[in-house]
């Protein structure tokens, strides 16, 4: 397949990089600075640069022309990043429309699903995946913490909803620098019940496993071990 992958400098990024060229896959790779690409991995991709807090539309499309899916591990560095997902995915939206792109696989998290948004302004008050722990105290805690990270992601997850392309949102919880596994549970539409963490790696692993299920697409997913 050919894959677009933006953030591909990313903890997410890099894994799903290099396990969609070890798959064989045509990859092209989107970064802001491409000497964050480890020097072997160079040689084997198409590299474009661009920054997304600031998305020049034609370099966004010649890096999609011809893609058969996108793939995206966009998050913020630090606080003065906040709202880039968002701001990125549109962007990243606007060009697969100009380019007749139509699938795109990216990055949420577990606590999304009751985060209010524009277009969900009164989302469920618990996922139903989360227990009396994650429900009471954990969900609570962390959304409070990252209220303006959360907030972004949610309207990431609004402007895939309403682009009429073909996504899959994943929504991890706290993430691990663990090994590639392949063996992790995951949920639609909702979070993995006891399920308090997973690898970048393995993330990586489900965003390219859903290319080939077609059921998976206008999906959210949970993943958990
Ligand atoms: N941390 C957790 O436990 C957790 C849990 C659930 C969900 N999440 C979500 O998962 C996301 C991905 O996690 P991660 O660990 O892979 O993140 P990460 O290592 O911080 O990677 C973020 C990626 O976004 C890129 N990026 C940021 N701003 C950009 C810009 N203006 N233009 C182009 N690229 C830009 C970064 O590029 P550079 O390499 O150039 O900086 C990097 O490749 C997080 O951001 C968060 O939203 C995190």
């Amino acid at each position: 397949m050919k894959l677009t992958i933006f953030a591909a400098t990313g903890g997410i990024g890099r894994q799903v990089l290099e396990q969609a060229l070890a798959a064989g896959h045509d990859v092209t790779a989107v970064v802001r600075n491409p000497k964050k690409l480890p020097g072997e991995v160079r040689g084997q991709v198409r590299i474009v640069t661009a920054d997304l807090a600031d998305p020049d539309p034609a370099a966004l499309e010649s890096a999609l022309r011809g893609a058969d899916t996108v793939l995206s591990g966009l998050g913020p560095r630090r606080k003065a990043e906040y709202g880039i997902v968002s701001k990125g995915t549109r962007a990243i939206v606007q060009a697969m429309q100009a380019t007749e792109v139509r699938r795109i696989v990216v990055v949420s998290a577990g606590p999304i699903g009751t985060v209010p948004s524009p277009g969900r302004p009164k989302p469920p008050k618990n996922d139903p995946g989360d227990g009396f722990f994650m429900r009471n105290l954990l969900s609570p805690l962390v959304k409070a913490a990252l209220r303006k990270p959360y907030a972004d992601l949610a309207l990431m997850e609004d402007i895939l909803r309403d682009s009429g392309l073909e996504w899959t949102v994943v929504r991890p919880p706290r993430l691990t620098n663990g090994p590639l596994t392949g063996t992790y549970r995951t949920a639609y539409g909702r979070n993995v019940r006891g399920g308090l963490r997973i690898s970048r790696a393995d993330v990586a692993h489900l965003m390219l496993r859903v290319l080939e299920q077609p059921e998976t697409i206008k999906q959210t997913i949970g993943i958990a071990y």
